[in-house]
């Protein structure tokens, strides 16, 4: 991160674990289940796969190519291309930052959660418990001022764990985390799963992930739909896995890579969904209510359904932490991954260290995490979630792709990633990144706006209007602000 001594990932397994690490996340583990099912069920899979290959991996590949061609930040990445471009970068890391801010408080709920898990200490009502006792939720903007003291120490130690990551060199902080992390992530998954296909009434749940409905695939919010999770879950154009490419060694296979990554974060997904169908199929037969009442996503289904059924089960106190521990893997490796982009970016033009770079990062991050230790934190949170995610991250990968597509040299970039790798790129990546992708995105920005603008409520609009404005002049400010580091204006060929 510091442009005195450039990093480099000691192996390209270290690599390979740090990416699926950021790739890997709460997307995987709560959003995906809800998406699956609600477009279809075994049919989404089809514009899941497409969508996958088509779009996310093309998009993953350009971002690969990018990072290791040029081998240094985005900024300096969009400075060099053309120095006009620079505030776009600083743009796409605004909103990547801002989006971590929320992000981390989620898994700090989620740290609450493992604690209470061990003696299911939420009681025969999780729903209340989780607004009431966890969250001390208002529903409006009156509890801005009251602060929730549990919600604000887990967001502290999240916060401390993801500093403590960060401003460690590249391969002792994120390497060996993801290193130990991911594995461990990764058996956590198999027992969960295992054990969630032996309860009673698993395959009323998991039969419906395979009992496609084709009738979806003639609607087009499903395709919107499956292109939405593969853009989430492989967290495109958050500059992830072009800062993480750029710190591969010469040689490195980039499209063997790419593909292993985007293969292994949708089995993740895939898999785990199966756990979590399995244990809702079970909840139904037990409870009595019916399947599709159950299925919910976000936090309704981790803090709220899935308490529920820990209930119901007398290896709850088993199950529940290994699940809880499960979304606070998953999180961290996704939120230093989101960082590291960020602070790569500030350490390049300001010539800060890594630790002085991660210590400004986290502090200001985390005082912003604050709004969301407030009695109002989570409506807060969902105004921000629906703003950044449904629309400006939209907008930021839309210019990403129009910038890498038609205003850089593209062949440039097929040379880059054809050159070591086993398997060659084609013409038709081309012809994907100028014309179909641009379009889906934009296709799926459209709809993040008629979903996020049909809030219209004086506070819904206040927020989104100060969002817009960080969102907007601080990239203005940092772009302005003279480098410290003469090398960031150098043209990079
Ligand atoms: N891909 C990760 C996940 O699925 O949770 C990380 C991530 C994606 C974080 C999108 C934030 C986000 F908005």
């Amino acid at each position: 991160m510091s442009s005195n001594k450039k990093s480099q990932w000691d192996s390209n397994l270290t690599f390979i674990l740090a990416m699926i690490g950021s790739a890997v996340g709460l997307g995987n583990i709560w959003r995906f289940p809800n998406v699956l099912y609600s477009h279809g069920g075994g049919s989404f899979m089809i514009p899941y796969i497409i969508s996958l290959f088509l779009l996310g991996i093309s998009f993953v590949l350009v971002e690969y190519a990018v990072g290791f061609k040029f081998r240094t930040s985005l900024s300096k990445i969009l400075y060099s291309i053309n120095s006009k471009l620079e505030p776009v970068a600083w743009i796409v890391l605004t909103i990547v930052f801002l989006i971590t801010t929320y992000y981390i408080c989620v898994v700090g709920w989620d740290l609450i959660y493992l604690v209470l898990s061990f003696t299911k200490a939420w009681g025969s009502n999780p729903d209340l418990y989780f607004s009431q006792n966890v969250l001390h939720a208002s529903d409006s903007i009156s509890g801005i001022f009251t602060i929730v003291p549990n919600v604000l120490v887990s967001i502290v130690i999240i916060w401390l764990a993801v500093w403590v990551i960060i401003r460690a060199d590249l391969n002792k902080g994120i390497g060996n985390v993801s290193r130990i992390l991911l594995p461990l992530l990764c058996v956590i998954v198999v027992i969960f799963v295992i054990y969630s296909l032996t309860l009673p009434g698993a395959s009323i749940g998991y039969s419906q992930i395979f009992s496609p409905n084709w009738s979806a695939l003639a609607d087009p919010d499903v395709w919107l739909a499956a292109f939405g999770q593969i853009v989430f879950s492989l967290s495109l154009g958050m500059a992830i896995a072009l800062t993480y490419a750029s710190y591969l060694p010469e040689g490195s296979k980039l499209v063997d890579n790419a593909l292993l990554v985007a293969f292994s974060n949708s089995g993740f997904e895939i898999f785990n969904s199966i756990g979590i169908f399995s244990i809702l199929g079970f909840m139904a037969m037990t409870s009595g209510i019916a399947f599709n009442d159950l299925v919910t996503e976000g936090t309704g289904l981790a803090f709220v359904v899935f308490p529920q059924a820990l209930n119901m089960m007398q290896t709850g106190f088993i199950i529940g932490p290994l699940f809880f521990l499960c979304i606070l893997f998953a999180g961290i490796t996704s939120a230093i991954a989101l960082l590291e982009g960020v602070c790569y970016s500030i350490s390049e033009k300001f010539d800060f260290s890594r630790k002085k770079t991660a210590a400004i990062v986290c502090t200001v991050g985390f005082l912003i995490s604050t709004i969301f230790a407030t009695a109002s934190g989570s409506f807060i949170l969902g105004i921000f979630d629906a703003f950044l995610n449904n629309f400006a991250l939209l907008f930021a990968v839309l210019l990403e792709c129009i910038i890498f597509g038609w205003v850089y040299d593209f062949d440039e970039l097929m040379t880059t990633l054809n050159n070591n790798s086993r398997i060659k790129i084609g013409k038709s990546w081309k012809i994907i990144i100028k014309y179909i992708l641009p379009a889906c995105i934009f296709g799926l920005w459209v709809q993040g706006i008629l979903t996020t603008f049909e809030e219209e409520d004086p506070v819904s609009i206040t927020i989104r209007t100060i969002l817009l404005a960080v969102i907007l002049i601080l990239p203005f400010i940092l772009s302005r602000l003279p480098a410290k580091n003469e090398d960031f204006y150098e043209k990079i060929q």
